[in-house]
């Protein structure tokens, strides 16, 4: 099992303040140093957190394959053939959601994904689709050409304990699904230490893609020794 880091956040609080950090390239240099194996960006179509330099800086200036997250989008296509990502994962994306909501419709754009799918992997990138757990959408993943599926786990990850077993059930169907049709299976979102026990139970998993908890722990973890860096250099004060 790999672990891939989303450092989307690094770079939220960085526009937060308009500040040059902190870098998502600096959080990526220590998501190696930790072990990752792969790092998550998203270049979504308003910018708001990683840009365009990100991407090609993150490609280029560290060590971790980089897994780009991104609108089936033809301008972001382009980005994705010049920066020549390890991976490219294609999901939905809407311009007022926090985050991604839901898996690609993929039966409903059939055409347009065959078509990124084909240029992408050409390009030497692998593709996957964030999808829904769904037989039928897993089915025409397979169909357009896609070699591997990311998983949705965000609605097993955020039920009520009570409703997880069901939405559990779906994710180890579909895994054994994608996974019978020769596709890899990653999968991603919403997935904390509380959660990972199930996630865990997935047959077939490849990668887990985990941002927002991994990022929210790093700065609980980080705060104290922050504060005591900062304290230090406040009793420099002789006045
Ligand atoms: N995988 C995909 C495709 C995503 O869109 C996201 C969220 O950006 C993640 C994984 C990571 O989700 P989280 O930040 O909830 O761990």
């Amino acid at each position: 099992m790999r672990l891939g880091v989303n450092i989307d956040h690094v770079a939220t609080l960085r526009e937060a303040r308009g500040t040059v950090y902190p870098d998502p390239l600096d959080a990526a240099i220590l998501c190696a140093r930790a072990g990752a194996h792969s790092i998550t960006a998203h270049l979504r179509e308003d910018r708001r957190h990683i840009q365009d330099d990100d991407i090609f800086r993150l490609k280029e200036l560290q060590t971790l394959p980089l897994n780009l997250e991104m609108a089936n989008d033809e301008s972001i296509i382009e980005i994705a053939l010049n920066v020549k990502p390890a991976e490219v994962c294609l999901v939905p994306e809407k311009r007022q959601e926090l985050t991604t909501e839901g898996g690609l419709d993929v039966i409903g754009h059939l055409e347009s994904l065959k078509d990124s799918v084909a240029s992408l992997t050409e390009a030497g990138i692998e593709v996957s689709l964030f999808v829904e757990p769904h037989e039928m959408t897993l089915a025409a993943c397979k169909d357009i050409g896609a070699k591997v599926v990311e998983l949705h786990t965000g609605a097993y990850c955020d039920a009520e304990p009570q409703d997880r077993p069901v939405l559990l059930e779906q994710l180890i169907r579909g895994a054994d699904f994608a996974h019978e049709m020769g596709m890899k299976v990653n999968a991603g979102h919403g997935i904390n230490l509380e959660n990972l026990g199930g996630i865990l139970c997935i047959p077939h998993l490849h990668t887990l893609n985990i941002g927002h908890s991994v990022i929210c722990r790093a700065l609980f973890h980080g705060l104290e020794n922050a504060v005591s860096e900062m304290l230090e250099a406040v009793m420099e004060y002789n006045g």
